[in-house]
């Protein structure tokens, strides 16, 4: 995670590790919350430390690690008292069976158990354990006590699990985990777009020809993926709807993978009408898609030439325009720039329209800045210096809450 999350900066974050082999996960998981800005204090029970060693925690956060509630090396005699008392929150990943049980029982015998008893901030567990024993009756019995008691569960995930069986009792993924505790600690609360679903398409759509080829364009997705990060960052909840690309998926965003234009088309409209507030179309949707794709690998059976007949893919923005919403589109151009993009904006009904030129070496494609302007239906042009596209990506998101604000 690159960025840094302003709900989860500063806060102190308890990180409870016990003794699960999925101890391994926790080490990413604490990298990630201190890359966020969170002050993470490691508190290990003493089977965790037979996975992996207190060294690792106290490299990455930098801070001293609690293996023992009797720890002569703290320099705070109740050590976990004063953890207990500073903490934003607790999460305890992975959680096994008997941190379950003996949290669920009051139990306060080694360091982590003490630390859940003394705090009042909400505790989160993520559970990794065999399938049978999350089944087990005494595990429902401790989960639904728990809960009843303001706890909160994250997964297990169904797997394949250490025994090789598969089974529900995986330790969720890293981003499941640190959306539930953003979420927990009022992530969604934080920034000027807090509240909002704002859905981002990025990338370049593939539009089959057989089973081996595709006709797509130059789009890396970075625009579309910088105004994703930026409207996570600002507090929205965010879906990316993305084509492929060589970029990672980011943490804290629901990512729908597709394909072709019409996959893309059916994902943001589903979107839109499960109420989203604001959709924007920085991905780069092919106009036009082979009138039939082949069912198995063409052969070159053909002279020294061969025509595709080609027909035209769903216009994606015009299509959703009576949908509820804010529409922002970009338009990828090489010559008449405004021109173009007043005809689109029109066209395609949209409230605003970035537009690119997509011939400049140090804009558009594929780099990592863009030079836009943006366009609105009252004709106005806000013409932007070649910038980073997260800047970009703020740029477009100030107007957005603008017209939001000026809906309500
Ligand atoms: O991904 P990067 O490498 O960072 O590059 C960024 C970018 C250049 C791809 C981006 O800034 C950009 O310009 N994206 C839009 C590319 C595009 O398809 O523009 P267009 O002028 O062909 O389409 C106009 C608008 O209609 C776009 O918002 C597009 O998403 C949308 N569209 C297009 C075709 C279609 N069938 N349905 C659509 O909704």
């Amino acid at each position: 995670m690159t960025t840094h999350f302003s709900a989860l900066r500063g806060k102190n974050v308890i990180l409870g590790v016990t003794g699960s082999i999925a101890c391994y996960k926790a080490v990413d998981i604490a990298s990630k919350l201190v890359q966020a800005g969170a002050v993470v204090d490691t508190v290990m029970t003493r089977s965790a430390q037979q996975f992996v060693s207190s060294l690792t925690f106290r490299s990455l956060t930098h801070r001293s690690v609690v293996t023992d509630l009797f720890d002569a090396e703290s320099d705070d005699a109740v050590e976990h008292v004063a953890l207990a008392l500073r903490a934003d929150v607790v999460l305890i990943a992975p959680a096994t069976a008997n941190v379950i049980a003996k949290i669920a029982n009051g139990f306060a015998d080694d360091a982590l158990t003490a630390v859940v008893l003394a705090t009042n901030a909400p505790v989160l567990l993520a559970p990794a354990m065999e399938g049978r024993m999350w089944a087990n009756a005494a595990m429902r019995q401790n989960v639904s006590t728990l809960e009843s008691r303001g706890f909160s569960f994250i997964g297990p995930a169904e797997g394949r699990l250490a025994s090789g069986e598969m089974g529900r009792g995986r330790l969720e993924e890293t981003s499941t985990v640190l959306n539930a505790l953003y979420e927990a600690i009022g992530g969604g609360s934080a920034g000027d777009l807090a509240g909002m679903h704002v859905v981002v398409s990025a990338g370049g759509t593939q539009e089959p020809i057989d089973p081996v080829r595709i006709i797509t364009n130059r789009s890396s997705g970075k625009q579309g993926y910088a105004i994703a990060e930026a409207a996570r960052d600002r507090g929205a909840r965010v879906t990316l709807v993305t084509a492929p690309t060589a970029l990672t998926d980011p943490d804290l965003i629901e990512v729908v993978k597709v394909g072709s234009a019409r996959d893309m088309l059916a994902s943001v409209e589903s979107a839109l009408r499960a109420g989203a507030d604001a959709l924007v179309m920085a991905a780069a949707v092919a106009d036009w898609e082979p009138a039939s794709a082949a069912g198995q690998k063409m052969k070159k059976t053909w002279e020294t030439r061969m025509t595709l007949e080609l027909t035209k893919t769903p216009d994606i923005l015009a299509t959703v325009r009576e949908l509820p919403g804010v529409k922002v589109g970009f338009a990828a151009e090489t010559e008449d720039l405004l021109g173009n993009a007043k005809e689109k904006l029109s066209r395609k009904g949209l409230d605003l329209i970035v537009a690119n030129d997509v011939s400049a070496t140090d804009a558009g494609f594929n780099v990592d800045n863009n030079r836009v302007v943006i366009l609105d239906r009252d004709g106005a042009q806000e013409e932007l210096p070649l910038m980073s596209k997260r800047d970009v990506a703020d740029r477009i998101l100030d107007r957005v809450r603008g017209i939001v604000d000026a809906r309500r």
